[in-house]
């Protein structure tokens, strides 16, 4: 058990994701490969999450070009977040879809797919997993942790082993929130290492204080490797900072070494890099606030929901509204709270609070209820399911989401012919998942003075908590309000 454990770095993804709404450029992160790659991480998060999303609308850069530029100086594995089935975005996509954005990422030189699933339904990841493996590259199951009845240290080792008899190549124990305290890692740790032969990850956030001290406790339980970061892409609402995890087990027989002059030179680096995205950074999360442990939701659940109470006129609902998350989690079926379900969990709440509970659903309620997500945890709550039938006109289904989707490559191959775009894989999976983006990405790239994108109009979001939510509020968020019986879409940005 002495074997050292490995550190994987993140600062290239979920730290500024975390901690600076994802506004890195490739430009920002040139200068730091090289000693990056020279570290001898497991791996170097570099793609997915809300990276490309965000980097195509805020920044003005096609996708694949970033994965390219970053490759191009690097020979440590990359690594990239996806969300199963769908992709990097908040819907389902057919398999054809999934299976060339796969395909076509590990051509631009892809290692490993970190592959969740907002409901842990391991159908919504088999075709990822199967792709990443038909391209010859590593398929990581995701384990997302959430607190939940069901969700016992029996239930996640079980699953782990389901996705190693899937054919992953490894593990991760993915709490993206921050919530898991350091003796449960220890407990789903040792149960998936005395039951799966690949190896594990322990992937946490530092939102809540725990997440250093809850690596240490994996490491004690056999973890193989932990996500670390670079301060100031590090600790708060990030990964713990390379050189503190470095310190904190100093004389542990796994205390593993890296190069502390290049951990330094990235330091300053990054230092300056943060000061350039000062407009994203804040202070809500650079600081440890154990606030999130009291509601069991992402800090930046937290953050967003003050927001939308104090749009909807309802701050004094706020204790209301927080405990009806638990009775929305229950009747669906306890889902963990993650990007999207994290978000349709909070909205249905204060749905039941402001009109009555299950008097309104949200359509992404709805789906869930009657299984257009995937199998929940547990079985949704038969009369909140016939409500959500009644309600909708629609019929609950058992199958796997995706099989109800046609194959979608040739038609998306056609709409970029009749827009005169480049019609290979890389731009019809871009124009998946961000057909507007990607055609305002073209109109300004022809346009000369609007050159350089990057600095933004206005402050914008200095708010929001762990990475996965984060996400949301990068994009405008839209939410469907449903008022005496009419269905609202309502777009709601943060100032
Ligand atoms: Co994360």
């Amino acid at each position: 058990m002495s074997k050292p454990v490995i550190f994987n770095n993140t600062v290239l993804r979920d730290g500024h994701q975390s901690l600076a709404a994802t506004r890195m450029t490739t430009a920002q992160m040139l200068p730091a490969l090289e000693a990056l790659d020279s570290l001898g991480f497991g791996c170097i998060e570099t793609w997915g999450g809300a990276t490309i999303d965000a980097g195509l609308r805020f920044l003005k850069e096609f996708p694949f070009d970033r994965l390219d530029a970053i490759r191009a100086k690097t020979k440590t594995k990359h690594m990239m977040l996806l969300r199963g089935q769908n992709i990097v975005q908040y819907a389902h996509f057919p398999d054809d879809i999934v299976e060339s954005f796969i395909t076509t990422s590990a051509k631009h030189g892809m290692d490993i797919f970190r592959i969740f699933d907002a409901l842990n339904d391991p159908r919504n990841m088999g075709t990822a997993i199967k792709a990443a493996k038909a391209a010859g590259k590593e398929a990581q199951g995701v384990i997302c942790y959430t607190t939940s009845p069901v969700h016992t240290t029996e239930a996640f080792v079980k699953l782990g082993q389901e996705l190693e008899e899937m054919g992953c190549g490894s593990l991760c124990l993915k709490d993206m929130a921050g919530l898991v305290p350091p003796r449960q890692a220890y407990d789903i740790i040792k149960g998936l290492k005395d039951t799966v032969k690949i190896p594990i990850v322990l992937h946490t956030h530092e939102t809540a204080g725990l997440g250093a001290s809850t690596y240490y406790a994996g490491i004690e339980a056999g973890v193989d490797y932990v996500d670390t970061s670079i301060i100031p892409f590090a600790n708060g609402t990030g990964q713990p900072d390379t050189a503190r995890m470095l310190a904190l087990l100093e004389r542990h027989p796994r205390c593993p070494k890296y190069d502390l002059d290049a951990l330094q030179f990235l330091r300053e680096h990054f230092t300056k890099v943060y000061a350039e995205l000062s407009d994203f950074t804040s202070f809500a999360n650079e600081r440890v606030d154990s606030d999130a442990l009291k509601y069991q939701v992402p800090g930046g659940m937290l953050s967003n929901f003050r927001n939308q109470l104090k749009e909807q006129k309802m701050e004094d609902k706020f204790e209301d509204v927080f405990k009806e998350i638990p009775v929305v989690r229950k009747a669906l079926g306890w889902i963990p709270l993650v990007t999207p379900t994290s978000q349709i969990v909070g909205v249905q709440a204060m749905l039941n609070v402001k009109f009555g509970r299950w008097k309104n659903f949200s359509p992404q309620a709805t789906d869930i209820a009657l299984g257009y997500y995937g199998r929940t945890p547990a079985p949704v709550d038969p009369e909140v399911q016939k409500i959500a039938a009644q309600k909708s006109g629609k019929d609950p289904i058992t199958v796997r989401p995706a099989d109800l989707k046609e194959p979608g490559m040739d038609k998306l191959r056609s709409e970029l012919k009749a827009k005169d775009f480049p019609t290979n894989d890389e731009h019809c999976v871009v124009h998946a998942m961000f057909p507007q983006e990607l055609e305002v990405y073209y109109k300004s790239k022809d346009q000369p003075a609007a050159a350089p994108a990057p600095k933004p109009q206005a402050p914008a979001p200095a708010k929001t908590g762990p990475a996965e939510t984060v996400e949301l509020s990068d994009s405008a968020r839209q939410y469907n309000i449903s008022v005496q019986g009419k269905s609202f879409a309502v777009s709601v940005e943060e100032v």
